[in-house]
């Protein structure tokens, strides 16, 4: 279970990355995520959008991308934070990116408006898609 305080943390750190999205081609639908890793560090991330609109990436890709590169391969919990009437969980494709890493990640969602739903990646993501490999150092 996370701490009441690493969740708000995580929120935070994902309101702090959404400032910074780029989403002119959704009419500015601005997300904001956070992904806290096995030793405590927390990553954000934010969309950004392209004019070649299948070029996009998710803010929660970013965040994970972030930890990966940075060589945190453990993810604890996700954070996603949009501003819409009710918090919205990762999508289809960042569902799957974030199994890779934390497929018993807690998920944490949230709205601007201070709405907070709760789930997991084994509820969120019941099937994961794996294929077999050798773990690269
Ligand atoms: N988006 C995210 O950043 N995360 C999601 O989980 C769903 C969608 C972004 C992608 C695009 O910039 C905009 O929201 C509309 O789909």
């Amino acid at each position: 279970m996370l701490s009441k305080d690493i969740r708000s943390r995580l929120i935070e750190a994902a309101e702090q990355a959404r400032k910074n999205a780029y989403a002119p081609y959704s009419g500015n639908f601005k997300v904001g995520a956070a992904v806290l890793t096995e030793d405590g560090s927390i990553f954000n991330g934010c969309n950004v959008e392209n004019s070649s609109f299948g070029a996009t990436i998710c803010a929660e890709r970013v965040a994970v991308f972030k930890a990966v590169c940075e060589g945190h391969r453990k993810i604890r919990a996700v954070a996603v934070v949009v501003e819409s009437p009710h918090p919205i969980p990762p999508c289809g494709v960042c569902l799957q990116v974030i199994s890779e890493f934390g497929a018993d990640a807690d998920v944490i969602m949230a709205n601007t408006a201070g709405e907070v739903t709760v789930s997991n990646m084994k509820q969120l993501l019941p099937l994961i898609f794996r294929f077999g490999h050798k773990e690269s150092k």
